[in-house]
């Protein structure tokens, strides 16, 4: 039977789930000693593929890997059209709309200019509001946008708070947790029912550990 594949959103999500492959009782060795390899074994039964967060999404829905470890972050930006299997506890941060320390974003009635990685995230908050505001995608260093001068304000992932701190700007209001979600590919849970089960079974065990643990 081959291995099933699972994509691992690369950085910090992956060696968060490297750890809970470990705890399992997983043999993890070439993926720890990956080099610039992309594709490894972990155990007998699995193979791992190391992505970027968006491209474990088109994995999976393309059924080129059975399951993958994605935020939510991303998971709400493009839509599922795969099942969102498990919580699994870590890579924990928040959707926050941030503007500049003081500003009273709320207040007048000009339209917003909100700057973000996560534009259809960012629209359907305002219309959960019911307010028009102008979106501009940026790639990365969001917080750029309002010190600039393009944006009155952000709508972006807050982990420590450290880095809107650093810039001058703070939370205006929390959107939702973010949290790294196991997403399994629809045909592939119906033809490989048994093998993902009790995968998902011995990833949820030990994730619960794991969150008893920090508690
Ligand atoms: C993320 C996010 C914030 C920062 C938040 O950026 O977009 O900029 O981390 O973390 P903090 O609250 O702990 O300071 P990332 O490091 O992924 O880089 P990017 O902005 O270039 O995408």
């Amino acid at each position: 039977m081959k291995p099933l594949r699972i994509a691992l959103t690369k950085g910090r999500l992956e060696k968060d789930t490297v750890a809970l492959f470990e705890k399992i009782g997983y043999d993890c060795e070439a993926v720890r000693n990956k080099g610039r390899r992309l594709i490894l074994p972990v155990g007998d039964s699995l193979e791992v593929v190391l992505a970027k967060a968006a491209d474990v999404i088109t994995y999976v829905e393309h059924g080129v890997c059975d399951m993958g470890v994605v935020g939510k972050d991303v998971i709400m930006e493009h839509g599922s059209s795969f099942y969102e299997v498990l919580d699994l506890g870590f890579g924990r941060c928040r959707f926050a709309l941030a503007a500049p320390k003081g500003a009273d974003f709320w207040s007048g009635y000009s339209a917003r200019t909100i700057a973000t990685k996560y534009p259809a995230t960012a629209r359907a908050f305002f219309e959960s509001r019911g307010m028009d505001v102008r979106i501009i995608k940026i790639e990365g260093s969001v917080e750029l946008a309002p010190l600039l001068g393009l944006s009155d304000a952000i709508v972006d992932i807050v982990e420590t708070g450290t880095t809107l701190k650093e810039n001058g700007l703070e939370v205006v209001e929390t959107i939702c947790p973010i949290s790294a979600r196991l997403i399994v590919n629809i045909a592939s849970l119906k033809l490989r029912k048994q093998e993902i089960e009790s995968l998902v079974g011995k990833m949820e065990s030990a994730a619960k550990t794991g969150k008893e643990e920090t508690l």
